[in-house]
Protein backbone atom coordinates (compact mmCIF):
# COMPACT_ATOMS: atom_id res chain seq x y z
CA UNK A 1 0.00 0.00 0.00
CA UNK A 2 1.37 3.16 -1.31
CA UNK A 3 0.07 5.62 1.30
CA UNK A 4 -1.56 7.59 -2.49
CA UNK A 5 -5.28 7.95 -2.75
CA UNK A 6 -5.63 6.71 -6.23
CA UNK A 7 -9.66 6.57 -5.90
CA UNK A 8 -11.39 9.41 -3.67
CA UNK A 9 -15.05 9.39 -3.21
CA UNK A 10 -16.84 12.62 -1.74
CA UNK A 11 -20.00 13.42 -0.29
CA UNK A 12 -21.66 10.92 -3.27
CA UNK A 13 -25.52 10.72 -3.30
CA UNK A 14 -27.36 8.62 -5.68
CA UNK A 15 -31.15 8.36 -5.50
CA UNK A 16 -34.30 6.21 -7.45
CA UNK A 17 -36.83 8.74 -8.22
CA UNK A 18 -39.74 5.62 -8.15
CA UNK A 19 -43.20 5.53 -8.19
CA UNK A 20 -43.50 4.53 -4.44
CA UNK A 21 -40.98 7.39 -3.70
CA UNK A 22 -37.27 8.84 -3.53
CA UNK A 23 -35.24 5.78 -2.79
CA UNK A 24 -31.91 7.40 -1.35
CA UNK A 25 -29.90 4.02 -2.14
CA UNK A 26 -26.41 6.00 -1.60
CA UNK A 27 -26.66 8.90 0.73
CA UNK A 28 -23.43 11.01 1.44
CA UNK A 29 -20.82 8.85 1.38
CA UNK A 30 -17.38 9.78 1.90
CA UNK A 31 -14.10 6.89 0.60
CA UNK A 32 -10.61 7.23 0.07
CA UNK A 33 -9.07 3.82 -1.92
CA UNK A 34 -5.16 3.91 -1.81
CA UNK A 35 -2.86 2.61 -4.91
CA UNK A 36 -2.06 -1.04 -4.31
CA UNK A 37 -4.56 -2.12 -1.20
CA UNK A 38 -7.48 -4.06 -1.75
CA UNK A 39 -10.63 -1.67 -0.43
CA UNK A 40 -13.89 -4.19 0.72
CA UNK A 41 -17.33 -2.66 0.76
CA UNK A 42 -19.29 -4.37 2.70
CA UNK A 43 -22.96 -4.86 4.10
CA UNK A 44 -26.34 -6.14 3.73
CA UNK A 45 -28.62 -6.88 0.33
CA UNK A 46 -29.84 -3.49 -0.75
CA UNK A 47 -27.40 -0.92 1.28
CA UNK A 48 -26.31 0.13 -1.73
CA UNK A 49 -22.84 -1.21 -2.84
CA UNK A 50 -23.13 -1.83 -6.05
CA UNK A 51 -24.69 1.86 -6.57
CA UNK A 52 -21.37 3.42 -5.41
CA UNK A 53 -19.61 1.24 -7.97
CA UNK A 54 -22.17 2.11 -10.82
CA UNK A 55 -21.78 5.54 -9.79
CA UNK A 56 -18.01 5.48 -9.89
CA UNK A 57 -18.27 5.01 -13.80
CA UNK A 58 -21.43 6.80 -14.31
CA UNK A 59 -23.47 3.80 -15.12
CA UNK A 60 -26.46 4.71 -13.23
CA UNK A 61 -29.69 3.77 -14.83
CA UNK A 62 -32.82 6.22 -14.93
CA UNK A 63 -34.77 6.76 -12.60
CA UNK A 64 -31.34 7.22 -11.17
CA UNK A 65 -29.28 9.90 -10.68
CA UNK A 66 -26.42 11.04 -9.15
CA UNK A 67 -27.55 13.65 -7.18
CA UNK A 68 -24.50 15.26 -5.78
CA UNK A 69 -20.54 14.31 -4.73
CA UNK A 70 -17.24 13.96 -6.37
CA UNK A 71 -15.39 11.03 -7.78
CA UNK A 72 -12.01 11.75 -7.75
CA UNK A 73 -9.74 9.56 -10.04
CA UNK A 74 -5.93 9.92 -10.27
CA UNK A 75 -7.07 13.74 -9.07
CA UNK A 76 -9.34 14.09 -11.96
CA UNK A 77 -13.42 14.46 -11.30
CA UNK A 78 -15.06 11.50 -12.94
CA UNK A 79 -18.67 13.05 -12.64
CA UNK A 80 -17.56 15.90 -14.21
CA UNK A 81 -15.02 14.65 -17.22
CA UNK A 82 -17.18 15.12 -20.52
CA UNK A 83 -18.47 11.26 -21.94
CA UNK A 84 -15.58 10.75 -24.19
CA UNK A 85 -12.86 11.51 -22.05
CA UNK A 86 -14.53 9.13 -18.97
CA UNK A 87 -15.40 6.39 -21.51
CA UNK A 88 -11.63 6.17 -22.45
CA UNK A 89 -11.29 5.67 -18.43
CA UNK A 90 -14.06 3.49 -17.80
CA UNK A 91 -12.59 -0.39 -19.70
CA UNK A 92 -8.84 0.54 -19.68
CA UNK A 93 -7.75 2.46 -16.28
CA UNK A 94 -10.88 1.26 -14.17
CA UNK A 95 -12.30 -1.95 -14.84
CA UNK A 96 -16.20 -3.18 -13.43
CA UNK A 97 -16.41 -6.77 -12.81
CA UNK A 98 -20.61 -6.25 -12.46
CA UNK A 99 -22.51 -8.67 -10.14
CA UNK A 100 -24.03 -10.73 -12.95
CA UNK A 101 -21.23 -12.35 -15.30
CA UNK A 102 -23.82 -13.30 -17.93
CA UNK A 103 -25.07 -9.92 -18.42
CA UNK A 104 -21.76 -8.67 -18.91
CA UNK A 105 -21.20 -11.05 -22.30
CA UNK A 106 -23.28 -10.71 -25.47
CA UNK A 107 -24.93 -14.33 -26.23
CA UNK A 108 -24.62 -13.05 -29.49
CA UNK A 109 -20.74 -12.82 -30.13
CA UNK A 110 -17.56 -15.68 -29.18
CA UNK A 111 -15.85 -14.91 -26.03
CA UNK A 112 -12.80 -14.55 -28.39
CA UNK A 113 -14.57 -12.07 -29.80
CA UNK A 114 -15.87 -9.82 -27.04
CA UNK A 115 -12.07 -9.60 -25.47
CA UNK A 116 -10.80 -8.94 -28.75
CA UNK A 117 -13.08 -6.23 -29.25
CA UNK A 118 -12.25 -4.81 -25.13
CA UNK A 119 -8.68 -4.55 -26.61
CA UNK A 120 -9.10 -2.97 -29.73
CA UNK A 121 -11.29 -0.32 -28.72
CA UNK A 122 -8.94 1.04 -26.13
CA UNK A 123 -5.74 -0.08 -27.20
CA UNK A 124 -5.91 0.80 -30.97
CA UNK A 125 -4.42 -2.42 -32.01
CA UNK A 126 -4.91 -2.07 -35.40
CA UNK A 127 -4.97 -6.19 -36.50
CA UNK A 128 -7.52 -7.91 -35.30
CA UNK A 129 -5.32 -11.02 -35.73
CA UNK A 130 -3.24 -9.59 -33.10
CA UNK A 131 -6.46 -8.92 -30.73
CA UNK A 132 -7.34 -12.12 -30.86
CA UNK A 133 -4.06 -13.97 -30.39
CA UNK A 134 -3.60 -11.68 -27.37
CA UNK A 135 -7.05 -12.43 -26.20
CA UNK A 136 -6.11 -16.42 -26.14
CA UNK A 137 -2.98 -15.69 -24.09
CA UNK A 138 -5.63 -13.75 -21.69
CA UNK A 139 -7.91 -17.14 -21.52
CA UNK A 140 -5.03 -18.93 -20.69
CA UNK A 141 -3.84 -16.70 -18.18
CA UNK A 142 -7.37 -17.11 -16.26
CA UNK A 143 -6.74 -20.63 -16.96
CA UNK A 144 -9.17 -21.60 -18.76
CA UNK A 145 -9.15 -25.00 -19.85
CA UNK A 146 -8.29 -25.57 -23.79
CA UNK A 147 -8.12 -22.15 -24.36
CA UNK A 148 -7.68 -22.72 -28.15
CA UNK A 149 -11.18 -24.37 -28.14
CA UNK A 150 -12.84 -22.12 -25.78
CA UNK A 151 -12.22 -18.59 -27.49
CA UNK A 152 -14.59 -19.86 -30.37
CA UNK A 153 -17.48 -20.40 -28.33
CA UNK A 154 -20.52 -18.47 -27.11
CA UNK A 155 -21.01 -17.30 -23.75
CA UNK A 156 -24.13 -20.08 -23.15
CA UNK A 157 -21.73 -22.77 -23.89
CA UNK A 158 -19.69 -22.14 -21.11
CA UNK A 159 -20.30 -22.86 -17.17
CA UNK A 160 -20.36 -20.07 -14.71
CA UNK A 161 -17.15 -20.59 -13.50
CA UNK A 162 -16.09 -20.24 -16.79
CA UNK A 163 -18.00 -17.50 -18.01
CA UNK A 164 -16.68 -15.65 -14.90
CA UNK A 165 -13.16 -16.04 -16.07
CA UNK A 166 -13.56 -14.74 -19.37
CA UNK A 167 -15.56 -11.36 -17.55
CA UNK A 168 -12.04 -11.58 -15.58
CA UNK A 169 -10.46 -12.08 -18.68
CA UNK A 170 -11.73 -8.70 -20.48
CA UNK A 171 -11.57 -6.43 -17.24
CA UNK A 172 -7.49 -7.00 -17.12
CA UNK A 173 -7.46 -7.35 -20.75
CA UNK A 174 -6.10 -3.25 -20.80
CA UNK A 175 -4.04 -3.47 -17.45
CA UNK A 176 -6.45 -1.50 -15.22
CA UNK A 177 -4.80 1.21 -12.42
CA UNK A 178 -8.50 0.12 -10.64
CA UNK A 179 -10.59 -2.75 -10.82
CA UNK A 180 -13.83 -2.72 -9.24
CA UNK A 181 -15.25 -6.50 -8.59
CA UNK A 182 -19.01 -6.72 -7.71
CA UNK A 183 -19.63 -9.65 -5.95
CA UNK A 184 -17.25 -11.60 -8.06
CA UNK A 185 -18.27 -14.74 -6.62
CA UNK A 186 -21.67 -14.65 -5.58
CA UNK A 187 -23.34 -16.58 -8.36
CA UNK A 188 -20.90 -19.70 -8.08
CA UNK A 189 -20.07 -22.50 -5.48
CA UNK A 190 -17.89 -22.32 -2.80
CA UNK A 191 -14.52 -24.06 -4.64
CA UNK A 192 -14.94 -22.16 -7.31
CA UNK A 193 -15.20 -19.42 -5.11
CA UNK A 194 -11.91 -19.43 -4.12
CA UNK A 195 -10.57 -20.14 -7.45
CA UNK A 196 -11.76 -17.01 -8.60
CA UNK A 197 -10.61 -15.05 -5.81
CA UNK A 198 -7.02 -15.94 -5.96
CA UNK A 199 -6.98 -15.48 -9.79
CA UNK A 200 -8.40 -12.02 -9.06
CA UNK A 201 -5.38 -12.14 -6.47
CA UNK A 202 -2.49 -13.06 -9.18
CA UNK A 203 -3.78 -10.92 -11.84
CA UNK A 204 -3.81 -7.77 -9.20
CA UNK A 205 -0.14 -8.57 -7.97
CA UNK A 206 1.15 -9.03 -11.29
CA UNK A 207 -0.43 -5.64 -13.09
CA UNK A 208 0.04 -3.77 -9.84
CA UNK A 209 -3.42 -2.82 -9.89
CA UNK A 210 -5.99 -1.94 -7.02
CA UNK A 211 -8.70 -3.41 -5.94
CA UNK A 212 -12.34 -2.21 -4.82
CA UNK A 213 -13.88 -5.75 -3.37
CA UNK A 214 -17.98 -5.22 -2.94
CA UNK A 215 -19.36 -8.37 -1.33
CA UNK A 216 -21.58 -9.04 1.73
CA UNK A 217 -19.19 -11.97 2.47
CA UNK A 218 -16.98 -10.80 5.34
CA UNK A 219 -15.10 -14.01 4.81
CA UNK A 220 -14.16 -13.20 1.66
CA UNK A 221 -12.82 -9.22 2.96
CA UNK A 222 -11.16 -11.52 5.75
CA UNK A 223 -8.81 -13.56 3.50
CA UNK A 224 -8.36 -10.76 0.37
CA UNK A 225 -8.65 -7.14 1.87
CA UNK A 226 -6.24 -4.84 3.37
CA UNK A 227 -8.83 -1.94 4.13
CA UNK A 228 -12.65 -2.19 4.63
CA UNK A 229 -15.79 -0.40 4.75
CA UNK A 230 -19.27 -1.10 6.57
CA UNK A 231 -22.21 0.16 4.56
CA UNK A 232 -25.98 0.74 6.21
CA UNK A 233 -28.96 1.70 4.08
CA UNK A 234 -26.74 3.76 1.85
CA UNK A 235 -24.24 5.00 4.37
CA UNK A 236 -20.70 4.44 5.38
CA UNK A 237 -21.04 3.38 9.24
CA UNK A 238 -17.07 2.28 9.71
CA UNK A 239 -13.71 2.35 8.12
CA UNK A 240 -10.80 0.18 9.21
CA UNK A 241 -7.94 -1.97 8.34
CA UNK A 242 -9.50 -5.28 8.34
CA UNK A 243 -7.64 -6.68 11.12
CA UNK A 244 -8.78 -3.68 13.50
CA UNK A 245 -12.69 -4.17 12.54
CA UNK A 246 -12.64 -8.14 13.13
CA UNK A 247 -10.58 -7.39 16.16
CA UNK A 248 -12.06 -4.48 17.65
CA UNK A 249 -15.20 -3.69 15.63
CA UNK A 250 -16.97 -0.75 17.22
CA UNK A 251 -20.78 0.12 15.10
CA UNK A 252 -23.53 -1.94 16.56
CA UNK A 253 -24.47 -2.71 13.15
CA UNK A 254 -20.79 -4.11 12.38
CA UNK A 255 -20.61 -5.81 15.97
CA UNK A 256 -23.85 -7.70 14.46
CA UNK A 257 -22.73 -8.37 11.43
CA UNK A 258 -19.34 -10.31 12.99
CA UNK A 259 -21.80 -12.24 15.98
CA UNK A 260 -23.82 -13.22 12.77
CA UNK A 261 -20.81 -15.89 11.21
CA UNK A 262 -21.46 -19.01 12.01
CA UNK A 263 -18.53 -20.52 14.06
CA UNK A 264 -18.72 -24.33 13.08
CA UNK A 265 -16.38 -24.87 16.35
CA UNK A 266 -19.84 -24.04 18.08
CA UNK A 267 -22.61 -25.38 18.89
CA UNK A 268 -25.59 -23.27 19.12
CA UNK A 269 -29.22 -23.61 19.45
CA UNK A 270 -30.11 -20.71 16.77
CA UNK A 271 -27.90 -18.87 14.60
CA UNK A 272 -27.35 -14.85 15.58
CA UNK A 273 -29.12 -12.47 13.17
CA UNK A 274 -29.23 -8.72 14.44
CA UNK A 275 -32.99 -7.79 15.67
CA UNK A 276 -35.33 -5.65 13.56
CA UNK A 277 -35.99 -5.26 9.89
CA UNK A 278 -34.22 -2.89 7.45
CA UNK A 279 -36.18 -0.03 7.21
CA UNK A 280 -37.51 0.73 3.93
CA UNK A 281 -34.83 2.81 1.80
CA UNK A 282 -38.05 5.19 0.75
CA UNK A 283 -38.84 6.04 4.22
CA UNK A 284 -35.98 6.47 6.72
CA UNK A 285 -35.89 6.90 10.35
CA UNK A 286 -34.50 10.29 11.30
CA UNK A 287 -31.32 10.50 13.06
CA UNK A 288 -29.17 7.05 12.65
CA UNK A 289 -30.45 5.04 10.41
CA UNK A 290 -29.47 1.93 12.52
CA UNK A 291 -31.04 3.07 15.63
CA UNK A 292 -34.31 0.83 15.21
CA UNK A 293 -31.90 -2.14 15.76
CA UNK A 294 -29.84 -0.85 18.16
CA UNK A 295 -29.91 -2.24 21.38
CA UNK A 296 -27.61 1.11 22.40
CA UNK A 297 -29.99 3.76 21.26
CA UNK A 298 -29.63 7.26 23.27
CA UNK A 299 -32.00 10.47 22.70
CA UNK A 300 -29.87 11.78 20.64
CA UNK A 301 -30.20 9.16 17.96
CA UNK A 302 -33.19 9.50 16.84
CA UNK A 303 -32.25 13.45 16.62
CA UNK A 304 -29.39 13.48 14.80
CA UNK A 305 -27.43 11.68 12.37
CA UNK A 306 -24.17 10.77 13.92
CA UNK A 307 -21.01 12.19 12.35
CA UNK A 308 -17.96 10.10 11.39
CA UNK A 309 -15.40 10.13 14.29
CA UNK A 310 -11.86 8.83 14.01
CA UNK A 311 -11.87 6.66 17.27
CA UNK A 312 -8.08 5.65 17.20
CA UNK A 313 -5.75 6.51 14.13
CA UNK A 314 -7.35 5.17 10.79
CA UNK A 315 -10.22 3.87 12.58
CA UNK A 316 -13.54 5.53 11.65
CA UNK A 317 -17.30 5.08 13.08
CA UNK A 318 -20.59 6.83 12.86
CA UNK A 319 -21.69 6.35 16.08
CA UNK A 320 -23.10 8.51 18.86
CA UNK A 321 -21.59 6.33 21.53
CA UNK A 322 -18.08 7.41 20.60
CA UNK A 323 -18.75 11.02 20.30
CA UNK A 324 -16.77 13.22 22.98
CA UNK A 325 -19.51 15.19 24.79
N1 LIG B 1 -32.86 0.77 -11.06
C1 LIG B 1 -33.33 0.94 -9.83
N2 LIG B 1 -34.55 1.47 -9.60
C2 LIG B 1 -35.02 1.66 -8.36
N3 LIG B 1 -34.34 1.37 -7.24
C3 LIG B 1 -33.11 0.83 -7.37
C4 LIG B 1 -32.54 0.58 -8.66
N4 LIG B 1 -31.31 0.04 -8.49
C5 LIG B 1 -31.13 -0.04 -7.15
N5 LIG B 1 -32.21 0.43 -6.48
C6 LIG B 1 -32.38 0.50 -5.02
O1 LIG B 1 -31.23 1.09 -4.45
C7 LIG B 1 -30.89 0.45 -3.23
C8 LIG B 1 -29.46 -0.02 -3.30
O2 LIG B 1 -29.33 -1.04 -4.27
P1 LIG B 1 -27.94 -1.72 -4.62
O3 LIG B 1 -28.16 -2.63 -5.76
O4 LIG B 1 -26.90 -0.68 -4.75
O5 LIG B 1 -27.65 -2.57 -3.29
P2 LIG B 1 -26.51 -3.64 -3.01
O6 LIG B 1 -25.90 -3.27 -1.71
O7 LIG B 1 -25.62 -3.77 -4.18
O8 LIG B 1 -27.34 -4.97 -2.79
P3 LIG B 1 -26.98 -6.48 -3.19
O9 LIG B 1 -26.10 -6.99 -2.09
O10 LIG B 1 -28.30 -7.16 -3.19
O11 LIG B 1 -26.32 -6.47 -4.52
C9 LIG B 1 -31.89 -0.67 -3.03
O12 LIG B 1 -32.89 -0.21 -2.15
C10 LIG B 1 -32.45 -0.89 -4.41
O13 LIG B 1 -33.77 -1.34 -4.35
MG1 LIG C 1 -25.19 -5.27 -5.48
Amino acid sequence: MSGEVLLRVEDLRVYFYTYAGVVKAVDGIDLEVYRGESFALVGETGCGKSTVARAVLRLIPPPGRIVSGRVFFEGRDLLSLPEKELRAIRGADIAYICQDPSSALDPLYTCGYQISETIVSHQGVVKWRDAWMYALKLLKQVAIPEAEKRIKNYPHELSGGMKQRVVISMSIANRPKLLIADEPTTALDVTIQAQIMDLIMELKKLYNTTLLLITHNLGLVAEYCDRVAVMYLGKIVEVADVYTLFEKPLHPYTQGLLKAIPNPLKRVERLYSIPGMIPSPVNLPPGCRFRPRCQFAKDICAREEPPMIEVEPNHYVACWMYAKR
